[in-house]
């Protein structure tokens, strides 16, 4: 008989093909999510769970999933799964890494770019109808190219942040839990400095770093305040590591000059606030979504599922302990 597989959300169908034949799919072909009870009684019978990694998997429900051996995430976030609860269950949670890094990267400093040089601003200002005459400072912006771009957390898609920020011959500030090693800030010229510095220092802020209990909230009123009047802040991280009512605020107030969203605390549902504004650039968390990278995305975590099925140790795992303890 077959592992079973429930497949939470319309998903790229090469990602589909991968499996087939070597488990019966339970497909969910829909862009919603499953609600929490159907997401219960869909999972009892599976071996294997794929999707989109805003699906949540708290330890109430991990601890109702007896045959469950993997959860595969198509996302490099995995704060949607309780990995202490999964790994006490001995359920992997893989994730899928690297293949979106530079898309988001990318994404990340148009954001930037769009919000410093009033992109959006301009497209609408065109399409109302407005652009009657010229003007000297018309939709003026700020300049990027030898700024100081500051980025929270360091890690694979922060350090592709600051390539893009060299490319501009921009200034590297980083703060990070971790110190980079030696050869990488070399590389990046970027210099480790407190959260404080950092915060006084950039004229541009990126947000690189997971959602866990030491990065919620991580950009609240006292850091918005203690930025540039002139600052840019960038989140295609997780919403709830800024506190999105007093972004709104800041961008209300002048504190902060603007800033591009791709994340929200409470998704899809945005801060009416910032809805209103016009020195922020939104948009629905789809940093990594280009074509090619989310079509690898979903490739990646149907084959970290066929290694579990086949007793393989998948090649993304999160929670490795899960694996050594089996
Ligand atoms: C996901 C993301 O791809 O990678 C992540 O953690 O947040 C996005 O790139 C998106 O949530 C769809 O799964």
């Amino acid at each position: 008989m077959k592992p079973k597989v429930l497949i939470t959300r319309r998903i790229y169908p090469e990602a589909i093909e991968i499996l087939n034949g070597h488990a019966d799919i339970d497909y969910n072909n829909s862009d919603d999510g499953l609600a929490a009870e159907e997401l219960l009684q869909r999972s009892k019978d599976k071996t294997a769970i794929a999707g989109p990694n805003g699906q949540r998997f708290g330890a109430e429900l991990l601890d109702q999933l007896a045959g469950l051996k993997i959860i595969a995430n198509i996302g490099v976030g995995f704060d949607n799964v309780d990995i202490a609860a999964a790994t006490k269950k001995g359920i992997l949670v893989s994730n899928t890494p690297d293949i979106l890094t530079d898309t988001t990267a990318d994404f990340a400093f148009a954001l930037l770019m769009a919000a410093a040089l009033r992109v959006a601003e301009a497209d609408r200002y065109v399409r109302e109808g407005k652009w009657l005459r010229g003007g000297v400072d018309l939709l003026a912006g700020l300049d990027i190219h030898h700024r100081t771009l500051g980025i929270f957390g360091l890690g694979r898609i922060g350090a592709a942040m600051a390539r893009r920020g060299k490319g501009f011959a921009m200034r590297i500030l980083y703060n990070d839990a971790q110190r980079a090693s030696e050869a990488l800030e070399r590389e990046l010229g970027a210099r480790l400095v407190s959260k404080e510095e950092l915060l006084r220092d950039a004229d541009f802020i990126s947000i690189h770093t997971p959602l866990n209990e030491g990065t919620r909230k991580l950009i609240g009123e006292p850091e918005l305040r203690l930025m540039k009047k002139s600052a840019i802040l960038v989140n295609t991280a997780r919403g709830p590591v800024m506190d999105e009512a007093a972004v709104a605020r800041a961008l209300s107030e002048g504190w902060i000059a603007g800033a591009g969203l791709d994340v929200f605390e409470r998704e899809p549902t945005v801060n009416a606030d910032l809805l209103k504004l016009n020195n922020v650039v939104l948009a629905p968390h789809i940093a990594s979504s280009s074509i090619d990278t989310r079509r690898e995305m979903c490739v990646m975590a149907a084959r970290n599922v066929l290694a579990a099925l086949e007793g393989k140790r998948p090649p993304n795992l999160v929670n490795p302990a899960a694996w050594d303890s089996r």
